[in-house]
């Protein structure tokens, strides 16, 4: 039964706090009255990259951009169910495997005593909050993330990570505001596991540089596939057994040891260390058997769940190459992929879920853009670039797209800071950093004297969804860079900074609705160019978490080649800077941890 709302003067709609945290990529998100109101990553406050802590900052700015307090929310709903995953899976794993892993057992016990089992408790008294404390299951989460932000009346759910209490992977069907699972895969099977237990392998930061690893792979062959059904048997419905022989996770300080040196014939690589065809050779194998997968486990779901539209969360429906490969497979008519697909959206995913399942409330609209976290005004911006004494010029918003536009072609780099601040992983259009798809040297200055990062990776295109069949071989949407599809064969050598080796790009559409100043810039960007395409890339340097402020933005611009920054209506250029801010990049680049 749902929870009636309390009884309030006046109509207040009812507030729902969603938070994940404690493990990492905490963030909150504010529902209000069914509506997203406010949805950000803490680490994008504390500039500490996939910070796990209490989001304490974020809270703060939700409630602050709503206007209320602490006492005005209703109900705070924590993404997973802690005590579920301490004592149904957690210990009773370290009694199976004991001795094995006494020092983890160790270290995970105090992390458990000191916060993760008083999680009603540190809530109400570290944010002097009052009301209620809920709980979602971590995989409720993702497929309520998905799922109720999709605006299909109905789906197929797929949900996919390491592992929430017990489950690592679930099928679940979506009906109306009714979302039930109604299959699920267990611990220690788990896909999310073992992308992450290779990307460790091959010497990649885990729960952070899977990425990576799919950008490592079109340049590998897949070489490696007896030994990945080795790790894993797949079946067709798309279930799977890890072979636990050649994994530490469930107990152990690393992903994997001996065992798996010996199954590939090679150690470890050290991170920093050359990456050789053996490497881009495995993590193609990984990235095949990711792909396999996904298409069975959602051909599966298709016959469970029988439905036009499929929704996808959890970390792995990060993995947009696999993503294109499900689109392309025509199982489905429609996808709709959260977004916030990681553990960060699980804030979203139980607010929403709480919304409908507790309140009983309506079902949303379909989510159209992730700019939901705090912006700056004018003002704000302004008074900043003062103080610092930094000089720029203001200019009107036609002459803003104008000049930026002219600025975009051939070599500059353009740090963009724009509105209100993305939810989720990627930057997409207000804190990005630009340049011009058509020059190639654009990939390797952006790459090593802007982000300082490895060179293999590419960058993704943003295009005007309208023209987007005409670029891509790709027939809808794609506004999130969850999809990954070919660059038309008569356009690979027009925008080759954003053309992967095998032809491919990982593509972000844009409607004028979802980002008028971002469309407008792009736009004009065609109207002098004939190109609707731009490359897009994160704000940030390399291990930095994006800019979230005009100081962020600025400490970026100045320590880097970066050439052009506009933020609101003001225009800084590099050039035009004077000597006394020129900084340190060693010394700014050494306080972010390499991932
Ligand atoms: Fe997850």
């Amino acid at each position: 039964m749902p929870i009636q709302p309390p009884h309030r003067p006046g109509d207040k709609p009812i507030t729902i706090l969603g938070i994940s945290c404690y493990y990492h990529d905490s963030a909150a998100c504010l529902v209000r009255g069914g509506e997203v109101v406010f949805a950000a990553h803490e680490e994008r406050y504390t500039r500490k990259k996939h910070d796990e802590a209490l989001p304490k900052n974020a809270i703060e700015h939700a409630l602050k951009y709503a206007g209320i307090t602490i006492d005005d929310v209703d109900a705070i709903v924590f993404y997973e169910k802690p005590l579920l995953k301490f004592f149904d899976r957690i210990i009773p794993t370290y009694i199976t495997q004991w001795p094995l892993g006494f020092l983890t057992y160790h270290r995970a016990m105090h992390e458990w005593m000191q916060k993760k089992l008083w999680i009603p408790q540190n809530l109400k008294k570290e944010l002097k909050y009052k009301g209620p404390v809920l709980f979602t299951s971590h995989h409720e989460s993702h497929a309520a993330s998905a799922y109720y932000a999709s605006g299909f009346p109905d789906a197929a759910v797929v949900t996919v990570d390491g592992v929430g209490e017990w489950a690592t992977t679930t099928i679940g069907r979506g009906k109306g505001t009714e979302l039930n699972i109604v299959q699920e895969l267990h611990f220690p099977h788990s896909l999310g596991l073992l992308y992450s237990a290779i990307t460790y392998y091959i010497g990649f930061k885990v729960n952070s540089a899977e990425y990576k690893v799919m950008g490592l792979a079109p340049y590998g062959e897949p070489k490696y596939m007896k030994e990945m059904r080795e790790l894993i048997e797949v079946r067709e419905d798309g279930s799977f057994r890890m072979n636990m022989k050649y994994f530490n996770y469930e107990v152990g300080l690393r992903m994997t040891g001996r065992a798996i040196e010996q199954l590939f014939g090679q150690p470890t690589r050290r991170q920093e260390a050359p990456l050789t065809q053996f490497h881009k050779d495995v993590a193609r194998s990984l990235q095949e058997i990711t792909e396999e997968i996904m298409l069975k486990v959602c051909t599966h779901a298709k016959k469970l769940c029988p439905s036009d539209n499929l929704c996808l969360a959890g970390g792995v429906a990060l993995n947009c190459v696999a993503n294109g490969k499900v689109l392309r497979a025509g199982i489905f008519k429609n996808i709709f992929i959260q977004p916030a697909a990681g553990d960060a959206g699980g804030a979203l995913g139980a607010a929403l879920a709480a919304w409908h399942k507790e309140y009983g409330g309506e079902r949303l609209p379909k989510m159209e853009h992730v700019y939901l976290g705090n912006a700056y005004t004018q003002d704000e911006i302004e008074a900043y670039l003062n103080a610092q004494g930094l000089p720029y010029e203001k200019l009107g918003d036609a002459e803003l797209i104008e000049t930026t536009a002219g600025l975009l072609q051939g070599t500059n780099v353009v740090g963009w800071f724009q509105g209100r601040m993305e939810y989720g992983p990627r930057s997409l259009g207000n804190r990005s950093i630009l340049a011009d798809a058509r020059n190639k040297e654009n990939w390797q200055k952006v790459n090593l004297k802007i982000k300082f990062r490895e060179s293999f990776r590419p960058f993704a295109p943003t295009v005007l969804e309208e023209k987007v069949s005409e670029w891509f071989d790709l027939d809808r949407e794609s506004p999130y860079m969850l999809l990954v599809a070919d660059t038309r064969p008569d356009k690979r050598e027009l925008i080759p900074a954003v053309t992967h080796v095998d032809g491919s790009a990982r593509i972000q559409t844009i409607r004028r609705d979802q980002n008028p100043r971002y469309y407008d810039l792009i736009k004009a960007f065609e109207q002098k160019t004939g190109c609707p395409v731009i490359i897009n890339t994160s704000f940030n340097v390399r291990g930095e978490p994006i800019v979230e402020s005009p100081k962020d933005a600025v400490n970026c611009f100045l320590h880097t080649h970066m050439d052009i920054l506009v933020m609101g209506n003001c225009l800084l250029r590099k050039e035009k800077m004077p000597e006394s801010v020129k900084r340190d990049t060693e010394a700014y680049l050494k306080q972010f941890q390499l991932d």
